[in-house]
């Protein structure tokens, strides 16, 4: 038997059902060996279903010596305290997307997982795509030059149930944000992965369609330390999923469109034709190029199983992670930026000021009212299980 990692899953909702699954029977790196929710029944009944100890009490788990490793998959507002917990005793964190609701939770834990000098890492299964995984070499060969554009567009459907399904969802006191903090995320990690973060946004925000006190809308105008501009649209309305990115270039474009991606090569710096062409009608050829995809091997985890066993590899082997934790800060940035302008009404920079996003969540959480209807459903996405 290869070498194991010993995993405790902290939160066995919807997804950290999901995750209990992957560790126990799709990442050979990995073995469940404990569970823990605040809810006893749903700690027990995945207790019993891997035949594995469970807790009510994250810290009993982490102090338990059973586990090298936590899996982090409870509500945003306790990755933070959860994280940090688990560095202090000493655990490896793995957390899922987002890192935390506000960049002053996202300094605190990073600040702690140096201090512990364990492996960090973070679910943003999408960097395991093959055509995500090209668009960013791309970028690091330097094959689009200085950014001259971008776009975002990341538009998802969520139902009311969804909503309803849980007495945290879609509050400010129990999520911190919508549709920018819980469906975005994974779209803004490959968009700032790629086009680098914004020095400045300017969006609104607001909520559209549902019955919620959170944003289920989002638009902004991004302004990037170069000067190059940006827009960025997210939404849980629409039908069908659109995801697309756009990386425009001095040398060269890219786009991410549902998955497919596009690449254009530019025969000459915009920048230096322009000035040096004596053409009245002077262009620049763009040729449309075939990027290879890495075809992974036969068997080969993708998505999240795949996030989960780069982190044991990196753990065991010290393989570089695909996601480490410390860049999970840059989305935490962008939507406490789109956030704050959404809300002050005015355009705001980043990095952003800790002190104002932390007063502007504590006026949200103050306003934010228990809900009346919940009708908790935890059920894992069926687009995530395999
Ligand atoms: N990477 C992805 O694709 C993906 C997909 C879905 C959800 N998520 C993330 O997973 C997290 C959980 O989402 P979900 O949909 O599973 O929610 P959920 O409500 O279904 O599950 C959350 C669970 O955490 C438990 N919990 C709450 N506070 C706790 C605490 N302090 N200690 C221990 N357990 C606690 C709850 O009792 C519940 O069982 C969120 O941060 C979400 O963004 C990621």
């Amino acid at each position: 038997m290869a070498e194991q990692v010993r995993f405790g899953v902290v939160g066995l909702g919807a997804m950290g059902a999901g995750h209990c699954h992957y560790l126990r029977n799709l990442v050979p790196e990995t073995e469940l060996t404990a569970v823990c929710d605040t809810e006893v029944d749903r700690a027990q009944a995945m207790g019993e279903q891997y035949g594995v100890p469970f807790f009510t009490e994250p810290e009993a788990m982490f102090a338990s010596g059973l586990i090298d490793a936590v899996l982090i998959a409870t509500p945003h507002y306790f990755h933070a305290p959860l994280a940090i917990m688990a560095f202090q005793h000493g655990l490896h964190v793995l957390t899922e997307k987002p890192l935390c609701v506000t960049v002053s939770d996202a300094d605190r834990m990073l600040a702690a997982a140096r201090q512990s000098g364990k492996k960090f890492g973070i679910m943003y299964q999408m960097r395991t795509r093959p055509e995500n995984r090209a668009a960013r070499r791309l970028i690091e060969q330097g094959a689009i030059g200085e950014v001259r554009r971008t776009l975002l567009i990341t538009a998802w459907y969520r139902t009311q149930a969804y909503y309803d399904s849980g007495g945290w969802r879609a509050t400010w006191a129990g999520e911190g944000g919508g549709v920018l903090i819980n469906q975005a995320p994974h779209y803004l990690d490959l968009f700032q992965w790629l086009g680098g973060l914004p020095a400045r946004v300017f969006a609104q925000i607001r909520t559209r369609l549902h019955d919620i006190e959170v944003e289920d809308e989002a638009f902004a105008l991004l302004e990037y330390p170069n000067g190059a501009h940006g827009y960025l649209y997210a939404t849980t309305n629409e039908v069908p999923d659109e995801n697309a990115i756009e990386i425009c270039g001095d040398r060269g474009k890219l786009c991410l469109y549902n998955g497919k991606l596009e690449f254009w090569q530019f025969e000459h710096s915009i920048r230096e034709f322009t000035f040096q062409s004596e053409e009245m009608w002077g262009s620049i050829h763009a040729e449309r190029i075939e990027v290879p995809l890495e075809t992974p091997p036969e068997g080969a985890l993708r998505d999240h199983p795949a996030i989960i066993q780069n982190f044991a590899r990196s753990i065991l082997y010290d393989e570089a992670l695909i996601a480490p934790g410390e860049e999970g800060l840059a989305v935490v940035e962008l939507i406490n930026a789109l956030i704050l302008s959404g809300k002050r009404g005015v355009p705001v920079s980043i990095p952003v000021d800790r002190a104002a996003y932390d007063a502007l969540i504590a006026e949200l959480k103050a306003q934010s009212r228990p809900k009346t209807r919940v009708r908790e459903q935890h059920q894992t996405d069926p687009h995530l299980v395999r």
